[in-house]
């Protein structure tokens, strides 16, 4: 039996972390579909809209057989029933995470009977978030190593843009 999974994210943008996840779970399933969430009421405050955050993921995950990239609003659970997908795979950083991860994955098991696994962040990775690394580069800090070389450019770019 093929087993399908989603990995989702606001991916704004995507950072090694997540990239570590989305490849060593694309090694555990037979398709695996990367889920931007495309939240209109979170469009003022992002950094890359939902097609451009899509654009970067493809770029880093083209290597990977069977990974798709896609978006969603609404809920994940009917985003999962539309494609024909009953786990989510979900990265966990540290302790801090698994409360609200917990609640999420009790939620979506309780209204779309999707099963959620969790997998360890490599311990490199534990530190990084979205926000985060928008904030050193906003600053003026090196996000070098933080996210894929494409994604760097891109957040340069973005900066640069807005002056
Ligand atoms: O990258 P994030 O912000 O940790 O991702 C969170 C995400 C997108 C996975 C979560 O917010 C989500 O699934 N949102 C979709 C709306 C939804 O289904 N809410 C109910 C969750 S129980």
């Amino acid at each position: 039996m093929s087993v399908a999974a989603v990995c989702p994210g606001s991916f704004d943008p995507i950072t090694m972390g997540h990239l570590d996840i989305v490849r060593r779970a694309a090694g555990e399933f037979d398709r695996l579909v990367v889920a931007v969430l495309d939240n209109p009421r979170k469009a003022a405050s992002a950094m890359f809209d939902a097609k451009e955050r899509m654009e970067l993921i493809r770029a880093c995950v083209d290597d990977l057989p069977g990974v798709e990239v896609d978006s969603f609003s609404g809920l994940l659970v009917d985003f999962c029933r539309s494609k024909d997908i009953s786990v989510v795979c979900k990265g966990l950083r540290a302790v801090s995470d698994f409360e609200y991860e917990l609640q999420m994955a009790q939620m979506n098991q309780r209204i779309g009977g999707v099963e959620t696994l969790f997998m360890s962040t490599s311990p490199e990775y534990s530190y990084l978030s979205s926000s985060l690394i928008k904030e050193v580069a906003r600053g003026g800090g090196t996000i070098e190593g933080t996210v894929p070389p494409v994604v760097e450019e891109a957040v340069h770019r973005r900066l640069a843009e807005a002056g």
